[in-house]
């Protein structure tokens, strides 16, 4: 086992297949670190155990020796929270292994309603998210309005913030969105109950983190959503309400910079992006279809929300983006397997706006909307690739086009993925 601190980022717009990454790598590490995001992320992890849907709980959860940390980044539905653990529970998985940090904030079904509420609101320009309530709930913790998973199991505490709280939401209820106001006594039993199940599992997460980190042992953090999807850096408005990047991994884990040893940006073969925003790479007809794989088990159904996802062709342009903002340094290509069919693959290496190149995504997303892409096309391998284990059982083709990706983000390729199983995927770097 080589001991470093490796965060695994989603490099696009989410879906990336962390979830299959980290189930792999996960056991060579003492720890895993979910850092942002909430339930609003799904993971498909397919393993010796079955095929599992993860929302919320580190993909390191198969590994009994493994640290299991959800961390204060992230955002918790402890309804959903429950229900993932008690899945798992009834398949047999030991989840003793998962701590939450006290400091993670909740997610309260008044912020389902706000999310759903103001979708509606916003008519043509939603923003098509998930419907869990993740913006709301971010943005009372930055209103600080939030209530903390250390809330949960503090019966005096939880009383007194939730009628604080619910003192200024059922005004915005009643009046704003002209809704029912929440009752106290009733949100207080229900969360109270949530904090007693979840009880032996919160906890302050920074003497394990920091001890793991002391003692040099390999450490994962686990990212969720895609850089793409930041509030900051990607398509706002149409983005998440976290930090999917590895500023959120530092902050949402409580880790240094300078303790993280590898930023590892997990990008599809291809790319696809679900809900609304600009998606320059975007293709419609066969070759979506081809992209898409629909009846496969790894087809391009959202794992959250079931919707369809968007499809389209590698974006260079976007991955440079993603690669220089988060010092990324080793790459991992998922899905390869999925253009095995296609007789000739392109890739969006420019953007052209109004006539002029751009080279790296503009602010807006009415110019991202405009920006048309320039393509290189590349020949298909035409090859079945799911049996691939080493870089050598690659056809040529494949190999060439691997290769043309990681020039074009100026990263190394650690690891490519042929399909979800657990064993299929051909590792270059260890990283751990
Ligand atoms: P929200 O995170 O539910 O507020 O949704 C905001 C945007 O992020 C929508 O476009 C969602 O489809 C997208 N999104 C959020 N989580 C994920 C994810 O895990 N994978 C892909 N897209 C996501």
């Amino acid at each position: 086992m080589q001991m470093a601190v490796v965060a695994v980022l989603g490099a696009q717009w989410g879906d990336e297949g962390k979830g299959h990454i980290v189930d792999i790598l996960a056991a060579r590490a003492t720890t895993v670190v979910r850092y942002g995001g909430g339930n609003n992320a799904g993971h498909t992890v397919v393993n010796r155990h079955g095929t599992f849907k993860l929302h919320m709980i580190p993909a390191g959860i198969f590994e009994p020796a493994t640290l299991n940390i959800v961390g204060n980044g992230t955002v918790i539905d402890p309804k959903d929270f429950i229900a993932e653990l008690d899945g798992l529970m009834q398949r047999g998985i030991d989840v003793s292994n998962v701590r939450i940090s006290d400091r993670a904030h909740v997610v309260m079904p008044y912020h389902v309603l706000q999310d759903r509420l103001d979708e509606q609101l916003r008519g043509d320009a939603k923003i098509g998210t998930t419907g869990r309530g993740i913006g709301p709930a971010y943005a009372d913790k930055m209103s600080r309005i939030g209530i903390r998973m250390a809330d949960l199991t503090n019966p005096n505490m939880l009383r007194q913030r939730l009628s604080a709280v619910l003192s200024i939401k059922n005004r915005l209820f009643t009046t704003y969105y002209a809704s029912e106001p929440f009752d106290l006594e009733a949100l207080y039993s229900e969360y109270l109950a949530y904090g007693q199940r979840l009880a032996a599992h919160i906890t302050d997460v920074y003497p394990a983190i920091q001890r793991a980190i002391s003692g040099h042992e390999a450490v994962l953090l686990e990212g969720a959503q895609g850089i793409l999807l930041d509030i900051d850096h990607g398509t706002y408005p149409f983005v998440t309400s976290s930090l999917p990047g590895i500023a959120g991994a530092c902050q949402g884990a409580g880790i240094a910079p300078n303790a993280i040893d590898h930023v590892m940006g997990v990008f599809k073969a291809y790319a696809t992006r679900v809900g609304s925003g600009p998606f320059p790479s975007e293709v419609d007809g066969v070759t979506a279809d081809a992209l898409r794989q629909m009846g496969k088990p790894w087809a391009e159904v959202g794992t959250t929300t079931g919707r369809l996802r968007r499809v389209g062709w590698f974006d260079a342009v976007a991955a440079r983006y993603a690669v220089n903002l988060n010092g990324i340094d080793l790459l991992t290509i998922t899905k390869l397997d999925v253009l095995d069919e296609l007789a000739e693959i392109a890739i969006c290496v420019g953007y052209r706006l109004h006539g002029a190149i751009i080279d790296h995504p503009p602010t807006q997303p009415e110019d991202y909307a405009l920006v048309e892409p320039i393509y290189e096309t590349m020949p298909g391998w035409l090859t079945p690739t799911p049996d691939a284990r080493s870089w050598q059982d690659l056809p040529a083709a494949a190999q060439a086009y691997v290769q043309r990706l990681a020039e074009l983000c100026e990263a190394k390729v650690a690891i490519i993925s042929v399909g979800p199983g657990h064993e299929q995927i051909i590792e270059m770097i260890p990283v751990l």
